[in-house]
């Protein structure tokens, strides 16, 4: 084991929980179910509510405080995953619920998941974490030991250093909108707006539309929009979609540039006017109260890394930033790294060296850059995220994830690639502990 990490012995250990959001949530109720190791966590929450994401606000921009509104979430989104499989893999869903959701039913059962664990009264509202500085002490007899400082601020302004012996990083990473550089932008004299602060489509009711991007949010956004008669140019760089979209939309080649004469062109040499252009092109890492030098860590806007496992850095194994993956099936992923992470600062799973943590993750990041991925997809796990988590639950020895996550989630990636406007009309049952049924 490592010689920084903390060692569970006669005082529980302190930890520090980073945000009220599902990650957050999800930490603090496992550090609670394991009072013998831990004392109860302190979770810091900058907002008023718990749910992260999920806690819907028609405001965007900044609260009263000048902290920046998080959540991204938009009036009509419902989940593009069945709340069968979304779930905490302990904690379901109401089960008179149909599978997709609205994202008022995904707070109430964050709530209730809160509630449930007794969590709430850990949590320090309306608290921005500003920093988190690792100390290393020098133990008689066991060596040195870190422990983080933890500098927060209240609504008042108050500030506060408290001293814990672990940090889970659990502030989230789709609240810092990726902007793209676009040649000849000054020249565009529409709105600009990215998806982080759209809400409700009936501004742009019957209006021209460049949606940039083709993630979740470009697709599922353009559908809004030619709901309400807006004409959209949906312009991505993906092969072209084949499955059937609403009249209102059409697809383009990815934007090149504005022309002198404000008119989008594209890289195939089209144009096209628009008095909107809607950014859909995803969201940066940022952690601004983490020091990445300081934890021989590089936070970049695609990219942070090294992290062993997806979930520390190699110098400093007592801190954990929990669903820095994309392409997961984000509740039960982070189920499973709390769970392993806890198993850690127990010292139940051994881990390796600070360098042969380094270069194992190194090997795992240079083997997908010769197979073409690019920086900015490297923390994406898709279809390995099945192996990563069954390997967590057998090195920290806890309950896998059962194979119902894996079957239902592919079989919806199926559909929303054949039909993504109607896949969330499907309703699914677990009939078993590894069988699914579509109910209709
Ligand atoms: C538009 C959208 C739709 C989505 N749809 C789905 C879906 O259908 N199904 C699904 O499973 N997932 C979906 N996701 C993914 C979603 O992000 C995860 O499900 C999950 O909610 C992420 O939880 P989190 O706790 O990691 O982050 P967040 O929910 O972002 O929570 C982070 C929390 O940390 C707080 N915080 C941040 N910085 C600080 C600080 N310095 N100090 C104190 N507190 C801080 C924030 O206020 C926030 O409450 C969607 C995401 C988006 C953006
Ligand atoms: N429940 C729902 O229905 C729903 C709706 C919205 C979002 N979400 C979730 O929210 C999270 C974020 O999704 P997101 O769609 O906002 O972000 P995202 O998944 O990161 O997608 C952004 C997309 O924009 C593309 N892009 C970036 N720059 C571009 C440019 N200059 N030109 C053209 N395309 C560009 C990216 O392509 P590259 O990858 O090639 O860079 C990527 O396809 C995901 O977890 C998603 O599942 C869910």
């Amino acid at each position: 084991m490592s010689l920084s990490l903390p060692s569970v012995g006669m005082s529980p250990l302190r930890v520090a929980v980073v945000g009220a959001g599902a990650a957050g949530l999800c930490a603090a109720r496992h550090v609670l179910a394991r009072p013998a190791a831990y004392a109860p966590p302190v979770v810091y929450e900058l907002t008023e509510n718990v749910g992260g994401t999920w806690c819907y606000d028609e405001r965007v921009g900044c609260y009263d405080n000048g902290q920046p509104i998080p959540s991204s979430m938009y009036k009509n989104l419902r989940t593009n995953l069945p709340k069968e499989i979304m779930m905490f893999p302990d904690f379901p869903f109401d089960h008179q619920l149909p599978s997709f959701l609205s994202h008022q039913e995904v707070q109430r059962y964050l709530e209730r998941y809160c509630r449930s664990h007794q969590v709430t009264p850990h949590i320090r509202f309306s608290t921005v974490v500003e920093e988190v500085n690792p100390v290393t002490l020098e133990t008689e007899g066991a060596g040195p030991k870190t422990v983080w400082e933890v500098t927060s601020s209240d609504i008042k302004g108050a500030k506060k250093m408290e001293t814990f012996d672990s940090v889970f990083v659990c502030s989230g990473h789709y609240s810092d909108p990726c902007l793209p550089d676009i040649p000849g932008m000054d020249h565009y004299k529409g709105t600009v707006i990215h998806s982080h602060s759209y809400r409700v489509p009936e501004p742009y009711s019957g209006q021209s539309v460049v949606v940039l991007g083709a993630g979740a949010s470009g697709l599922d956004i353009s559908v809004e929009l030619a709901g309400v008669n807006a004409q959209v140019i949906l312009s991505h760089g993906k092969p072209p979609f084949t499955f059937p979209l609403p009249p209102g939309i059409r697809q383009a080649a990815p934007l090149a540039r504005v022309n002198q004469d404000g008119a989008f062109c594209f890289q195939d040499g089209s144009t096209a006017r628009a008095e909107v252009l809607l950014l859909c092109t995803g969201y940066n890492y940022v952690f601004p109260y983490l020091r990445g030098d300081a934890l021989g860590l590089e936070v970049r806007k695609e990219l942070v890394s090294p992290l062993y496992r997806f979930l520390l850095p190699p110098a400093f194994p007592s801190l954990f930033i929990i669903g820095v993956c994309k392409l997961i099936l984000p509740f039960p992923h982070f189920h499973c790294q709390v769970q392993f992470a806890l198993r850690v600062l127990e010292g139940l799973v051994p881990l390796p060296s600070r360098a042969q943590m380094e270069e194992e993750v190194r090997g795992q990041m240079d083997a997908k850059r010769r197979l073409g991925v690019p920086n900015k997809h490297l923390l994406r796990l898709q279809a390995d995220q099945w192996e990563y988590c069954q390997d967590l639950a057998r090195d920290g020895r806890f309950t896998p994830l059962s194979p119902i996550f894996r079957s239902l989630y592919e079989e919806v990636w199926r559909c929303r690639n054949v039909h993504p406007q109607d896949y969330r009309k499907a309703n699914y049952r677990l009939a078993s502990d590894t069988q699914w049924e579509l109910i209709n």
